[in-house]
This record gives C-alpha cells, structure tokens and sequence, in this order.
C-alpha cells in the first residue's frame, strides 16, 4: 500500500492545560486537493502549526509520505516536501515578482552551501522563476514591485512562492479570503494549475471553493474530525449539516 502524501495520528495539542486539538486522525492521499472546513476556533490553523512544526504536538503523531516528522523543526519539514502559505502576506514588497520568485527558488536550493555548484544553474533557476510567474499569469507584472500588486495579485505571488520549493505537499490557508468573486475565480484557477501532480490541503471558508475545488473534505469541529468524503458525501452527512454546514450554508445565502 502507498504511503499516505499525510498522515495526523490521534494528534493533541493543549495550550496552558486547554485541550484545543482533541485527538486529530487525518489521512491525505497522494495528489488529492482535500479541503479542510470547520468554524471559526475550531483549530483549522493550530493544526497547520502543529503540520509546520511550529507548534510542538502535546501528543500524537504525524508522518509525511511515511516518514515521522513530529516536532521536527519548520525548515526541517519544509525541507522534506511540505511548504506552507500564510494567512498573512509573506512577500517581499521592495522586489520585483521574478525577485521575489527567483529568491524563493534560491532558498529552496539551499544556495548558501552549494554556491559553486548553482553558478552553472542560473540559467535554469531563471527559467524555473519564468515558468512559475507564467502560470500564475503574472508575466506583464514580471518587473512590477511586489509592493504594488493588487490584493489578489499579491496573493497569487504569495502562492508562488509557496510552490517554488518544487514541494510535494502544499497547505493553504483561506486564500480566497477578502476577495471578489472574479478574484476569488482567479485565484481557484491558478490553485488548480500549480497544484496539478501535487497533493493539496486547504483551509476555506467559501464553500463554493471547497465544493468546486476539493476531491474530499474534512470536516474540523472543537479539535475533532466528525466526517471526511467527497463533497457530496459531506454535504449529506448529518452530523456535518447539525455542526457546520446547514449554518455556513445559509451565511452564503
Ligand atoms: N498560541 C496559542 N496560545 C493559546 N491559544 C491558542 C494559540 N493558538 C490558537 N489558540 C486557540 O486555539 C483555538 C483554535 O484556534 P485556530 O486554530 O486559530 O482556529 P481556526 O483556524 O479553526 O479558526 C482558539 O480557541 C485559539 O484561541
Ligand atoms: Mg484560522
């Protein structure tokens, strides 16, 4: 059997005594675009803390194509194929987009200890960086300062730089937040297109997205799974409309 792309074993985590993340099982698969829903508190970016490394597991366990990377260090896990964007906007607003790529691209080949060896590469790196801003369809802003982006724009940068990294498994968190709906469409699109052959977690709250974007959901409530399946299936799952989805339904509406 094929190794889960990630895998959350009976994951706890308390903060000052308080239990917030209340034994987490959640299994991803290789190349699936899984959705991970809940409301507000429900500890949707604690476990992306505790994924990253930036929280350390009260107990539990948590595996990355097999491999144990419980309360690894960030830079080890993001180092072993997961990368992460931020609700909040992780760019470099004085540099240009292929800057800011190229830069990202940089880090991801660890140029501190194989400077030699990458002068040989800058042709490929280049490239690599024009591929990725073209599929974020940035290419007439390739020299525009990141600064100076629209919101969504930024964003799109943003998600980029997340997959510049040449990382198997990419967490998202709301990235059509506090967007338009053209916006919102540019940005499922572009998710879509970079995310194609890679395995895809994402938070959101637009249910649209998540039922337009999502091979399986996952529903988060009080630090607890109560249900995962494909959009239909959760959609008609009892528990699922009496905790979360008949209330975030109607929001929409
Ligand atoms: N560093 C922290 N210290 C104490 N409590 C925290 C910390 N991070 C998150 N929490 C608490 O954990 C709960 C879940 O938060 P969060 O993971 O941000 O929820 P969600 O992303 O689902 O809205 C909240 O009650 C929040 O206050
Ligand atoms: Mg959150």
């Amino acid at each position: 059997m094929v190794a889960e792309a990630l895998k959350l074993d009976n994951v706890t985590k308390s903060f000052s005594g308080t239990e917030i993340i209340r034994g987490l099982n959640l299994g991803i698969n290789e190349n699936e675009r899984h959705a991970v829903i809940g409301p507000n508190g429900a500890g949707k970016s604690t476990a992306y803390n505790l994924i990253t490394g930036r929280y350390e597991v009260t107990s539990g366990k948590i595996f990355l194509k097999g491999q144990d990377i419980t309360n690894l260090q960030p830079y080890e896990v993001k180092r072993k194929g997961l990368s992460r964007s931020f609700q909040i906007t992780n760019i470099f607003p004085k540099m240009s987009v292929f800057e800011n790529v190229r830069c990202s691209l940089l880090w991801a080949m660890d140029y501190k200890y194989s400077f030699w060896h990458l002068v040989g590469k800058q042709k490929a790196l280049n490239e690599s960086a024009e591929k990725i801003i073209e599929d974020l369809n940035l290419k007439e802003r390739r020299d525009t300062l990141a600064g100076v982006l629209s919101y969504a724009e930024q964003r799109a940068l943003e998600i980029g730089i997340t997959i510049a990294g040449g990382s198997e498994v990419i967490l998202l968190d709301e990235p059509t937040a506090g967007m338009s709906v053209s916006e919102t469409e540019y940005i499922v699109g572009l998710i879509r297109k970079v995310t194609e052959g890679k395995t895809l977690v994402v938070v959101e709250h637009d249910m649209g997205v998540v039922f337009d974007l999502a091979d399986r959901i996952s529903v988060l409530v009080y630090g607890e799974i109560i249900a995962t399946g494909t959009p239909i299936e959760v959609k008609e799952n009892k528990a699922v409309q009496e905790a979360y989805l008949g209330a975030a339904l109607e929001e929409e509406h």
